[in-house]
Protein backbone atom coordinates (compact mmCIF):
# COMPACT_ATOMS: atom_id res chain seq x y z
CA UNK A 1 0.00 0.00 0.00
CA UNK A 2 1.35 3.80 -0.87
CA UNK A 3 1.61 5.48 2.08
CA UNK A 4 2.14 8.94 -0.03
CA UNK A 5 -1.31 10.58 -1.45
CA UNK A 6 -1.96 12.44 -4.40
CA UNK A 7 -4.10 15.59 -4.38
CA UNK A 8 -4.79 16.88 -8.03
CA UNK A 9 -5.59 20.50 -7.92
CA UNK A 10 -9.00 21.01 -9.63
CA UNK A 11 -7.83 24.96 -9.89
CA UNK A 12 -6.01 23.50 -13.01
CA UNK A 13 -9.30 21.40 -14.59
CA UNK A 14 -10.49 22.31 -17.46
CA UNK A 15 -13.99 23.88 -16.07
CA UNK A 16 -15.42 23.23 -19.61
CA UNK A 17 -15.47 19.71 -19.12
CA UNK A 18 -14.92 19.84 -15.07
CA UNK A 19 -16.66 16.30 -15.09
CA UNK A 20 -14.59 14.43 -17.71
CA UNK A 21 -11.60 16.02 -15.79
CA UNK A 22 -13.57 14.65 -12.63
CA UNK A 23 -14.07 11.15 -14.10
CA UNK A 24 -9.92 11.18 -14.81
CA UNK A 25 -9.45 11.50 -11.31
CA UNK A 26 -11.70 9.12 -10.22
CA UNK A 27 -10.57 6.96 -12.49
CA UNK A 28 -6.81 7.72 -11.99
CA UNK A 29 -4.35 6.44 -8.62
CA UNK A 30 -5.21 10.15 -7.23
CA UNK A 31 -6.68 9.84 -3.67
CA UNK A 32 -7.99 12.62 -2.68
CA UNK A 33 -9.68 16.35 -5.11
CA UNK A 34 -7.54 19.18 -3.85
CA UNK A 35 -10.26 21.97 -4.00
CA UNK A 36 -8.96 25.99 -3.38
CA UNK A 37 -10.99 28.04 -2.49
CA UNK A 38 -9.95 32.28 -2.83
CA UNK A 39 -12.09 34.90 -2.30
CA UNK A 40 -9.64 37.89 -3.80
CA UNK A 41 -8.93 39.42 -0.45
CA UNK A 42 -6.32 36.45 1.62
CA UNK A 43 -5.46 35.78 -1.51
CA UNK A 44 -5.00 38.39 -5.31
CA UNK A 45 -7.30 35.55 -6.96
CA UNK A 46 -10.63 34.84 -7.33
CA UNK A 47 -11.11 30.90 -7.96
CA UNK A 48 -14.67 29.33 -7.12
CA UNK A 49 -17.35 28.74 -3.88
CA UNK A 50 -19.82 26.30 -3.13
CA UNK A 51 -21.51 25.66 -6.62
CA UNK A 52 -18.91 24.12 -7.69
CA UNK A 53 -17.69 22.05 -5.12
CA UNK A 54 -21.09 20.82 -4.65
CA UNK A 55 -21.41 20.05 -8.79
CA UNK A 56 -17.61 18.19 -7.83
CA UNK A 57 -19.41 16.14 -4.99
CA UNK A 58 -22.21 14.91 -7.17
CA UNK A 59 -19.34 12.99 -9.18
CA UNK A 60 -16.29 13.01 -6.80
CA UNK A 61 -15.60 8.87 -5.80
CA UNK A 62 -12.91 10.30 -3.55
CA UNK A 63 -12.66 12.88 -0.81
CA UNK A 64 -12.45 16.41 -1.25
CA UNK A 65 -9.67 18.63 0.62
CA UNK A 66 -10.99 22.21 0.52
CA UNK A 67 -8.52 24.48 1.06
CA UNK A 68 -9.81 27.68 2.26
CA UNK A 69 -7.58 30.70 0.88
CA UNK A 70 -10.48 33.28 2.52
CA UNK A 71 -10.09 35.63 5.18
CA UNK A 72 -12.38 35.07 8.53
CA UNK A 73 -13.04 31.05 7.15
CA UNK A 74 -14.66 30.54 10.38
CA UNK A 75 -17.67 32.37 8.57
CA UNK A 76 -18.59 29.49 6.18
CA UNK A 77 -17.51 26.20 7.53
CA UNK A 78 -20.37 25.19 7.98
CA UNK A 79 -21.52 25.88 4.42
CA UNK A 80 -18.36 23.96 3.14
CA UNK A 81 -19.26 20.83 5.00
CA UNK A 82 -22.46 20.88 3.18
CA UNK A 83 -21.69 20.96 0.18
CA UNK A 84 -19.40 17.93 0.25
CA UNK A 85 -16.15 18.63 1.96
CA UNK A 86 -13.78 16.16 3.54
CA UNK A 87 -11.16 17.78 4.79
CA UNK A 88 -10.91 21.65 5.43
CA UNK A 89 -7.82 23.19 5.76
CA UNK A 90 -7.62 26.70 7.11
CA UNK A 91 -4.69 29.65 6.93
CA UNK A 92 -3.24 30.17 10.50
CA UNK A 93 -3.02 33.55 9.32
CA UNK A 94 -6.44 33.70 8.26
CA UNK A 95 -8.13 33.00 11.42
CA UNK A 96 -7.39 34.68 14.94
CA UNK A 97 -9.17 31.82 17.06
CA UNK A 98 -7.35 28.98 15.01
CA UNK A 99 -8.49 26.85 17.78
CA UNK A 100 -11.88 27.33 18.19
CA UNK A 101 -12.27 27.10 13.85
CA UNK A 102 -10.54 23.70 14.12
CA UNK A 103 -13.33 22.60 16.31
CA UNK A 104 -15.92 24.37 14.38
CA UNK A 105 -14.57 22.04 11.58
CA UNK A 106 -14.27 19.44 13.69
CA UNK A 107 -18.31 19.73 14.86
CA UNK A 108 -19.24 19.61 11.05
CA UNK A 109 -18.04 16.47 10.60
CA UNK A 110 -14.83 17.32 8.40
CA UNK A 111 -11.22 16.34 9.12
CA UNK A 112 -9.40 19.60 10.16
CA UNK A 113 -6.16 20.89 9.05
CA UNK A 114 -3.84 24.27 9.13
CA UNK A 115 -1.87 25.44 6.58
CA UNK A 116 0.95 27.57 6.63
CA UNK A 117 2.13 30.64 4.09
CA UNK A 118 6.02 30.47 3.22
CA UNK A 119 7.36 32.49 5.77
CA UNK A 120 4.98 31.73 8.95
CA UNK A 121 7.55 29.75 11.24
CA UNK A 122 6.46 26.17 11.63
CA UNK A 123 7.15 26.88 15.54
CA UNK A 124 3.52 28.37 15.73
CA UNK A 125 1.65 24.63 15.61
CA UNK A 126 3.67 23.76 18.49
CA UNK A 127 0.50 23.71 20.45
CA UNK A 128 -2.53 22.85 18.01
CA UNK A 129 -0.15 20.34 16.27
CA UNK A 130 -2.29 17.15 18.43
CA UNK A 131 -5.56 19.02 16.87
CA UNK A 132 -4.82 18.68 13.76
CA UNK A 133 -5.43 15.42 11.17
CA UNK A 134 -2.82 17.63 8.93
CA UNK A 135 -0.89 20.43 8.18
CA UNK A 136 -0.45 21.85 4.43
CA UNK A 137 2.97 23.64 3.66
CA UNK A 138 2.62 26.35 0.63
CA UNK A 139 5.96 25.93 -1.12
CA UNK A 140 4.45 29.10 -3.25
CA UNK A 141 2.58 32.05 -2.16
CA UNK A 142 -0.71 31.30 -2.62
CA UNK A 143 -3.42 32.65 -5.23
CA UNK A 144 -1.98 31.48 -8.56
CA UNK A 145 -1.18 27.61 -9.93
CA UNK A 146 1.75 27.15 -12.29
CA UNK A 147 4.10 29.13 -9.75
CA UNK A 148 7.93 28.15 -9.11
CA UNK A 149 8.63 25.44 -5.88
CA UNK A 150 10.54 27.44 -3.20
CA UNK A 151 13.28 24.92 -2.25
CA UNK A 152 13.21 26.49 1.39
CA UNK A 153 10.43 23.98 1.82
CA UNK A 154 11.97 20.85 2.43
CA UNK A 155 14.01 22.40 5.89
CA UNK A 156 10.22 23.46 6.84
CA UNK A 157 8.74 20.29 6.43
CA UNK A 158 12.04 18.77 8.74
CA UNK A 159 11.09 20.46 11.08
CA UNK A 160 7.59 19.97 11.12
CA UNK A 161 8.10 16.24 10.74
CA UNK A 162 10.55 16.36 13.50
CA UNK A 163 8.39 18.27 16.12
CA UNK A 164 5.39 16.01 15.11
CA UNK A 165 7.88 12.68 15.69
CA UNK A 166 8.96 14.30 19.05
CA UNK A 167 5.01 14.39 19.96
CA UNK A 168 4.10 11.08 18.88
CA UNK A 169 1.89 12.41 16.56
CA UNK A 170 0.98 11.19 12.61
CA UNK A 171 0.03 14.37 11.39
CA UNK A 172 0.03 14.11 7.69
CA UNK A 173 1.89 16.69 5.97
CA UNK A 174 1.11 18.02 2.50
CA UNK A 175 2.88 20.20 0.45
CA UNK A 176 1.07 22.80 -2.13
CA UNK A 177 3.10 24.56 -4.56
CA UNK A 178 4.79 23.71 -7.38
CA UNK A 179 4.97 19.77 -6.90
CA UNK A 180 6.25 18.03 -9.85
CA UNK A 181 8.03 14.59 -9.87
CA UNK A 182 11.55 16.71 -10.00
CA UNK A 183 10.77 17.82 -6.38
CA UNK A 184 8.57 14.87 -5.22
CA UNK A 185 10.78 12.44 -3.49
CA UNK A 186 12.83 15.20 -1.48
CA UNK A 187 9.75 16.54 -0.18
CA UNK A 188 8.83 12.81 0.98
CA UNK A 189 12.33 12.23 2.08
CA UNK A 190 12.13 14.94 4.32
CA UNK A 191 8.38 14.44 5.44
CA UNK A 192 5.88 14.80 3.43
CA UNK A 193 3.20 12.40 2.53
CA UNK A 194 0.17 14.49 0.88
CA UNK A 195 1.35 15.83 -2.78
CA UNK A 196 -1.00 18.73 -4.28
CA UNK A 197 -0.21 18.93 -7.85
CA UNK A 198 -2.46 21.15 -10.30
CA UNK A 199 -0.70 22.26 -13.30
CA UNK A 200 2.05 19.27 -13.00
CA UNK A 201 -1.03 17.01 -14.03
CA UNK A 202 -3.17 18.95 -15.64
CA UNK A 203 -0.93 20.86 -18.51
CA UNK A 204 0.33 16.98 -18.97
CA UNK A 205 -0.63 15.32 -22.29
CA UNK A 206 -1.90 12.07 -20.50
CA UNK A 207 -3.14 13.14 -16.95
CA UNK A 208 -3.81 9.46 -15.16
CA UNK A 209 -0.37 8.79 -16.55
CA UNK A 210 1.04 11.41 -14.76
CA UNK A 211 -0.84 10.62 -11.69
CA UNK A 212 0.43 7.30 -11.72
CA UNK A 213 4.59 8.71 -12.60
CA UNK A 214 4.16 11.23 -9.44
CA UNK A 215 2.87 9.15 -7.14
CA UNK A 216 5.43 6.01 -8.13
CA UNK A 217 8.22 8.57 -7.77
CA UNK A 218 6.76 9.71 -4.32
CA UNK A 219 6.60 6.22 -3.16
CA UNK A 220 9.81 4.99 -3.88
C1 LIG B 1 -2.38 27.89 -5.01
C2 LIG B 1 -3.15 26.66 -4.70
C3 LIG B 1 -2.61 25.42 -5.28
C4 LIG B 1 -2.43 25.42 -6.77
C5 LIG B 1 -1.25 24.52 -7.05
O1 LIG B 1 -2.65 28.88 -4.12
O2 LIG B 1 -3.25 26.46 -3.30
O3 LIG B 1 -3.36 24.29 -4.86
O4 LIG B 1 -3.55 24.97 -7.48
O5 LIG B 1 -0.99 24.57 -8.39
P1 LIG B 1 0.41 24.10 -9.01
O6 LIG B 1 0.55 22.64 -8.70
O7 LIG B 1 0.24 24.38 -10.46
O8 LIG B 1 1.48 24.92 -8.37
ZN1 LIG C 1 -4.20 24.54 -2.62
Amino acid sequence: MSKVLIAPSMLAADFGNLQRDIEMVNKSEADWFHIDVMDGHFVPNISYGMPVIQAIKKHATKPLDVHLMIEKPERYIEEFAKVGADIITVHHESTIHLHRTLTQIEDAGCKAGVVLNLTTPVSVLEDILPKCYMVLLMSINPGFGGQKFEDMTYNRVKKLRQMANEKGLNTRIEIDGGVTDKNAKALVDAGADVLVAGSYIFRSEDQSETIKHLKAVANR
